[in-house]
């Protein structure tokens, strides 16, 4: 499973990409927004750190806006893909783009119609958002399991992003399904390699070494 960050600090992915296992980041305007600058200047300031792909989002409701922006926004570089909307307008978009060998993350994705019908339309990705489905007492992850089940039937090739993720069991979870992406908060990346037994392990080993150092 790939993993992204999700997040536009430019300190987090650079901590993050320094672990060597990073693939490409997402934003969106909320996590721009945090980092007070100029939100291209941003956006090309992480496109210099990750040589893997960079979700940057339309802001327009539109399908000729959305385009419009997506032309401005992939001038950014060339790793920029463009995050749509599910909407029927941001299908219209997604079919635009996909024939102009543009690529797209279909964001917002709460539903698996949504996500067969993007699919169809050339979406490059597809986030559900699983953390805020959770948020509302559904389950996250059973759609994230749906849209697995509904591209293998078709042998789709629109890669699934798990987004939305709180914690590392969502990450876990997702690699579990066979979600082809997780786009993980920061926070949450940090946890992944944590384990108490691990640093009980080191302690014990570090304190062990030190008795035979100085029986010698
Ligand atoms: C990713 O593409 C989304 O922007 C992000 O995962 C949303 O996460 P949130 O629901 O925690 O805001």
């Amino acid at each position: 499973m790939k993993l992204f960050i999700d997040t536009a600090n430019l300190e987090e992915i650079k901590k993050a990409n320094s672990y060597g296992v990073l693939d490409g980041v997402t934003t969106n305007p909320t996590l721009l927004s945090r980092e007070k600058s100029e939100p291209m200047a941003q956006l090309k300031k992480i496109a210099e750190i990750v040589k893997g792909p960079i979700s940057a989002e339309i802001i327009g409701l539109e399908s000729g806006k959305m385009v419009e922006e997506a032309r401005k926004l992939s001038e950014i570089s060339s790793n920029i893909v463009i995050k749509i909307p599910c909407t029927t307008e941001g299908l219209k978009a997604t079919s635009m783009l996909s024939r102009a060998g543009v690529k797209t993350n279909l964001t917002l994705c709460f539903s698996s119609s949504q996500a067969l019908l993007v699919a169809k339309a050339g979406a490059t990705y597809i986030s559900p958002f699983v953390g805020r489905l959770d948020d509302i007492s559904l389950e996250g992850m059973n759609l994230v399991r749906d849209i697995r089940l509904i591209y293998d039937n078709y042998g789709i090739g629109t890669q699934i992003i798990t987004a939305s993720i709180r914690h590392p069991l969502h990450f876990l979870e997702a690699a579990r399904i066979g979600s082809d992406v997780a786009t993980v908060p920061f926070s949450v990346i940090d946890k992944l390699m944590k384990h108490p037994l691990t640093d009980i392990g080191i302690e014990r080993f570090t304190q062990d070494w030190k008795k035979l150092q100085d029986n010698l």
